[in-house]
């Protein structure tokens, strides 16, 4: 595949078409999460007050619903990356799809209907005890959260099928040539997002083997089976799903920024010895950053907690110095294309590398024990999430229904990129700050003195929900044309 080739199959059709529908309903799921984060954060500036029972549920359903929604549009970005190289199964595309939308509808009931409000990653005494909803609410919640592990068991299973199926299988998929023969050229050497798929998909099913040994117990605790699970068990347990959830989305949204950005930079991104080595480390490293969640807990065996501090730190080696470095030196020099897709994509780049580095700080036990419990750390997710993977996302709606659409991106389009960044730095800019000064996170009601930071982060949340809407427009106005070339195929 030549760089500046077109990085779509259109005769691909199938899995084009569940592709978009993943990074429609993904995103659409976004949209309407961020204006529930505009209403929270109305909230904490004491603008428009709204009781903390709403608070707490928003604040769950926000959550649960932002992660998912970035990790299911990015699985439907890298499906049609790699749909161009392997034939993944658009059935089970669809499927997955299915599932993931039941789930969201049965954790939207649970909040709306049986006031669940636990947050997304629930601590004990939550779900059962202390709690403002029915026993039964927080059992439909956590069935919600079942159906998602198995729509997740759906995409990864069918994504590694397909990266595996060539001959070498699993081998050729994960380029151990190029890992222990780096001086042995091989003529057909797996390409990134291939190598990316078969990561993430191998990390995802068992992420989601870490969510059953977590969920069963807690289904067994309502049906009266099992006393009381273990606290320290159920907080180590869920936090390993749940960060490595958060984590592996921007994983998966890497793959689109393989697939997409030599297309603008006019060079290929190819499988070197430290990608290959670094992309085959996360099947491991991935699963270490989460224990600095930990560190508050003086029970915890102290040789996880020195695990944890330094998976911490070695978790950003692969993608520091790898992914973002070698998207600097892939645009360095090479008459990048600012084209929308371009500068979406490079923001990202830059969200990944600020939203790891205040968690990297985070990492650092002294600074933990003073930051971990403040909006730091709202800060930092925030940071990898919508200045990072969200903004690789909607970059790559905008480049695949540009291409398929065949309809040229427009240069005023820009301009909505660039408000994006600005009002996504902006806003986490705040989170940043209010950290710094020692603003509890999770709290319903802000404090006068708190109140200053959230109505400075305001104006930019309105700004990018102002940058979605216009990008979305663009997208709304190509996505039927796109959509019928996934049918009739190339013109
Ligand atoms: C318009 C953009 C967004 C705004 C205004 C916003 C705002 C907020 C606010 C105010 C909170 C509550 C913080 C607290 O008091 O502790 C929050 C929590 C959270 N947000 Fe966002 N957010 C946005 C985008 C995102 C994105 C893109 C993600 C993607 C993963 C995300 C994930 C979360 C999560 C996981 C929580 C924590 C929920 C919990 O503690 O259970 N948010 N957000």
């Amino acid at each position: 595949m030549t760089p500046d080739a077109p990085t779509l199959n259109a005769t691909n059709g199938p899995v084009l078409r569940a592709a978009i529908a993943y990074l429609v309903a993904g995103l659409g799921t976004v949209a309407v999460m961020g204006l529930l984060g505009l209403l929270m954060r109305l909230d904490h500036a004491g603008m428009l007050v709204v009781s903390p029972d709403w608070f707490y549920r928003i604040m769950t359903l926000h959550g649960a619903g932002m992660i998912t929604g970035l990790l299911f549009a990015s699985f439907g970005g890298l499906a049609a990356v790699v749909s161009a190289e392997v034939r993944v199964s658009a059935r089970a595309l669809w499927i997955g799809l299915v599932l993931y939308l039941t789930a969201m509808m049965l954790v939207v009931l649970a909040i709306l209907v049986g006031r669940f409000a636990a947050g997304w990653t629930v601590l004990d005494p939550l779900p059962y005890q202390g709690k403002t909803w029915s026993e039964s609410a927080g059992v439909a919640a956590y069935a919600g959260y079942l159906v998602t592990g198995l729509a997740i068991v759906v995409v990864c299973g069918a994504m590694l099928r397909a990266t595996t199926a060539a001959p070498g299988g699993l081998r050729r998929a994960l380029a151990w040539d190029v890992v222990f023969h780096p001086r042995r050229p091989s003529p057909d050497v797996t390409h990134p997002p291939v190598l990316i798929a078969t990561v993430t998909a191998m990390v995802g099913l068992v992420m989601v083997g870490v969510g059953l040994v977590y969920l069963v117990p807690l289904f067994l605790e309502a049906g009266g089976l099992v006393h009381h699970v273990d606290a320290l068990f159920s907080k180590n347990a869920v936090l390993l799903f749940g960060h490595t959830m958060a984590n592996l989305c921007v994983y998966v949204a890497a793959g689109m920024v393989y697939g997409t950005l030599p297309r603008y930079a006019h060079r290929p991104w190819k499988t070197t010895w430290p990608v290959a080595v670094a992309w085959n480390a996360i099947i491991l490293l991935i699963f270490f950053p989460w224990s600095h969640h930990l560190y508050q807990d003086f029970v915890q065996p102290l040789g996880l907690q020195i695990l944890g501090n330094l998976g911490s730190f070695a978790g950003g080696f692969p993608s520091f110095i790898v992914t973002i470095v070698g998207a600097l030196a892939l645009v360095y020099g090479a008459g990048l294309e600012w084209s929308p897709t371009a500068i979406l994509m490079l923001l990202g780049i830059w969200g990944w590398a600020f939203g790891g580095a205040g968690a990297l700080l985070d990492a650092i036990v002294p600074v933990n024990q003073v930051m971990h419990n403040t909006m730091w750390v709202v800060a930092h997710f925030h940071t990898y999430n919508i200045v990072g993977v969200a903004a690789f996302a909607w970059a790559y709606l905008y480049h695949v229904t540009a291409e398929l659409s065949q309809a040229p991106e427009r240069r005023l389009d820009r301009f909505a990129a660039w408000l994006y960044g600005i009002g996504a730095i902006g806003m986490v800019v705040l989170f940043f700050l209010e950290g710094a000064h020692s603003v509890p996170r999770r709290y319903a009601t802000h404090d006068p003195e708190w109140q200053g930071y959230a109505r400075a982060a305001i104006p930019f949340v309105v700004l990018i929900l102002i940058a979605l809407g216009w990008l979305g427009g663009e997208v709304l106005a190509r996505l039927g044309r796109a959509w019928r070339r996934t049918r009739i195929g190339p013109t």
